[in-house]
């Protein structure tokens, strides 16, 4: 079991967040990754279909015979239901509570901002998760549902006009409330964190919560006695769809990423 990969999932490029995350806290772990870029977004899709398509993303994962499952995506950490989790055969965890707590330990003036998809928000996934903890943080919500088609359509640079613009929109009730914190609730937003940061200003702490559920998920892997104190861990990636858009984003955002390593998982298995 010690030896099994870690199994990390999204709709589409987001989770790339996370793996980059837990291969650089445990380099020697092998990582199963899967993107489901045929049906990307799940984020302005029904509760009922998300939770379909996260049910066949977690098969995928356990047919690789993974040892743990991070959920690397924000929306499907939001709606899936802890028993589901819990009647897996491996540990299985979400990004929302990790990037919860990160959050309320970073503001000082107790007002959070929390991006994420409409289904994220509609969820209230983060009022609950933030409430049970700091019941006297305000927490002011914005879904962003054009930030996730962007970020797939290689809309990542930090002088983009077309994504600058949006982010210019979607940000501005968040700075008038003057939240000092903002949870980029959705895994996609980190590639784009060098534009959000230039709306919001230095002032803003951005929490990514691919990088805290990696977080969580390694502590995890480490209180389990499931790390395999290997050396030179290798990252399998498979996508729903072509190859060829995942190998030019996961070029730009991952360092060591080499074109041509993503393989289409067949549809068959999902
Ligand atoms: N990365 C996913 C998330 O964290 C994006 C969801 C989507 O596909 O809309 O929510």
């Amino acid at each position: 079991m010690k030896h099994a990969p870690i199994g990390v999932f999204d709709s589409g490029v987001g989770g790339l967040t996370a793996v980059k995350e837990l291969h650089r806290l445990l380099p020697g772990e092998d990582i199963v990754y899967f993107g489901d870029t045929a049906r990307v977004p799940y984020g302005s899709r029904s509760g009922e279909t998300i939770l379909r398509y996260a049910k066949e993303d977690v098969a995928f994962l356990l047919s690789k015979d993974v040892k743990l499952i991070l959920v690397a995506c924000g929306t499907v950490s939001s709606l899936l239901p802890p028993a589901y989790a819990a009647s897996l055969p491996v540990p299985c965890f979400g990004v929302v509570e990790s990037t919860a707590a990160a959050a309320a330990a970073a503001t000082k003036n107790g007002r959070i901002g929390v991006i994420g998809t409409a289904a994220t928000i509609k969820s209230g996934s983060y009022v609950e998760a933030i409430s049970k903890l700091r019941p006297d943080i305000q927490l002011y919500k914005q879904s962003c549902p054009l930030f996730v088609p962007l970020v797939e359509n290689g809309r990542v640079s930090k002088d983009d006009p077309v994504t600058a613009a949006v982010a210019r929109e979607y940000l501005a009730p968040l700075q008038k409330a003057q939240v000092d914190t903002l949870i980029l609730g959705c895994t996609h937003y980190p590639i784009i964190a060098p534009v959000i940061a230039s709306v919001m200003g230095p002032k803003v702490t951005l929490v990514d919560s691919g990088r805290e559920g990696a977080k969580a998920a390694a502590k995890a892997l480490q209180q389990r006695g499931l790390l395999s104190g290997g050396a030179g861990g290798a990252v399998r990636y498979y996508v729903s769809d072509s190859t060829e858009g995942f190998d030019e984003l996961a070029h730009i955002f991952l360092d060591d990423y080499r074109r041509g390593t993503a393989v289409q998982a067949p549809w068959d298995r999902l």
